[in-house]
């Protein structure tokens, strides 16, 4: 198993170009299997997530493969409508690919979904969105076995309960190429799904709305392949902002997604760090020791704050001078960083929801474990500005959503190692 080994205590400083999305890229490479054609994916980040999906594509019978952040996905046979446990067990996403070869075919088999355990994360919204579009959903034997009686979806008016962001994007593939019109209200706006849409309106998808919290999608009979780039991660983008932010450094993130990063721009602002913005550019500069942010940190769906930014915030203000309140509104189980915090020195009181932290002076290196992707992510800012050295186990779970960490860290004067 691997480790990451850093040595704490220097300001981190220097220009770094963000990686691709890796939330868009999951959902728009479940939705080549629509096409039909050849896909080409520019700024596809090369991460363990994007390799469960093209194995779940490989499987599928579509041809795809990568060289330098693009990924080439040709869905023109389709051969296969079951997805194994083995790979469904692999992330979260792998539920997207549900919509898209229902889409594709009128039938599928699935099971539940691995990924991040954040709580329970339930896919209620999904099967009942697909009932609703004329599917027949039955559960037997761990198996989600799926089919349209008249061989496609139909539209349908669709009201979430909840904007959750996976079970828009499941309706949205498998809408587009369903009979008549479908509606989607309280949809999710994170702008992941805005990329998605972006991506199937260039293969001939008839979507508006998106970004709002009604899309609208007309059916086509068939859609083709095209050339797409993939957005910035906005979340990679907090996290490298904040890992900067709690060194006392100096960052300039190209290529980055500005009005995007916003929702987490505005409250990082508040712990004193000069942030500017030019085109697709952010700078930030940090001076001496942070301040809490006063008001409570209310993760929310967008344009609220993220809960993917969640952690790798609370990781710079660990040190920050006064009380800062963190509220998780999205899961039910997102604070397991926590405990390595506090073993680094942290002072950190979790209760249900709430967390509440008491910023300290300096944190110490540990041994901590990484039990997820973004508290993974935390615990390497926690190290990074602690003194003396960390060894991070558990980085499987980092390198599913953050491309060759170490070699960014390194690049903005870091020293850090993977052994
Ligand atoms: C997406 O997960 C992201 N994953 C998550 O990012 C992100 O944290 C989350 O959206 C919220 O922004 C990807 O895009 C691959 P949801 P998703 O459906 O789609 C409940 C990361 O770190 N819910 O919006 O799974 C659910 O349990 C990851 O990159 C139901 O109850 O999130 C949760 O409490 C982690 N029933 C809430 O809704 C359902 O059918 C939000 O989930 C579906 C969801």
């Amino acid at each position: 198993m691997q480790k990451l080994i850093i040595n704490g205590g220097k300001r981190l400083r220097g220009e770094i170009k963000l990686q691709g999305s890796k939330n868009s890229s999951l959902p728009i490479m479940a939705g080549a299997v629509l096409c039909g054609g050849e896909c080409v994916l520019n700024n596809c980040p090369e991460l363990t997530d994007i390799y469960s999906a093209s194995r779940i594509l490989n499987h599928l019978g579509c041809k795809c493969r990568f060289s330098e952040n693009t990924a080439v996905i040709n869905s023109a046979d389709i051969n296969v409508t079951e997805i194994p446990e083995k790979l469904m067990r692999e992330m979260r996403s792998s539920i997207i690919f549900m919509g898209a070869v229902l889409g594709r075919t009128g039938e599928c088999i699935v099971s539940m979904p691995g990924g991040c355990e954040l709580g329970s994360r339930p896919i209620d919204m999904h099967i009942s969105a697909m009932r609703k579009m004329g599917i027949d959903v039955k559960e037997s034997h761990g198996k989600i076995i799926c089919h349209a009686p008249s061989g496609k979806a139909h539209g349908a008016k669709i009201s979430l309960p909840f904007p959750s962001v996976g079970a828009t994007e499941n309706i949205i593939l498998c809408a587009v190429t369903a009979d008549g019109e479908t509606i989607i209200n309280n949809s999710a706006r994170e702008p992941e799904i805005s990329d998605l849409c972006g991506f199937l309106r260039a293969c001939g998808a008839e979507i508006s709305g998106d970004g709002e919290s009604r899309i609208v999608i007309k059916g086509k009979n068939k859609l083709h392949g095209c050339d797409y780039r993939i957005m910035p991660d906005r979340i990679a983008g907090a996290t490298y902002l904040a890992m900067t932010a709690c060194t006392g450094g100096e960052i300039i993130l190209t290529d980055a997604c500005v009005s995007e990063t916003e929702p987490f721009i505005s409250v990082l602002e508040q712990t004193g760090c000069t942030i500017t913005t030019y085109d697709n550019r952010i700078y930030l500069r940090s001076g001496s020791r942070l301040k809490a942010v006063r008001d409570r940190i209310r993760t929310m769906p967008h344009p609220g704050f993220p809960t993917d930014a969640q952690a790798v915030l609370m990781s710079a203000l660990v040190t920050a001078d006064g009380v800062s309140v963190f509220e998780e509104n999205i899961f039910d189980c997102r604070y397991r960083h926590t405990d390595a915090l506090v073993k680094m020195g942290a002072d950190i009181q979790v209760l249900g929801k709430i967390a509440v932290i008491k910023g300290v002076s300096r944190l110490h290196g540990a041994e901590i474990q990484a039990t997820d992707l973004r508290g993974g992510a935390s615990m390497v800012n926690a190290a990074l500005s602690a003194e003396g050295t960390s060894e991070i186990s558990g980085i499987h779970h980092i390198d599913r959503g953050y491309e060759k960490i170490e070699n960014v860290v390194r690049l903005l004067g870091g020293d850090i190692r993977r052994v």
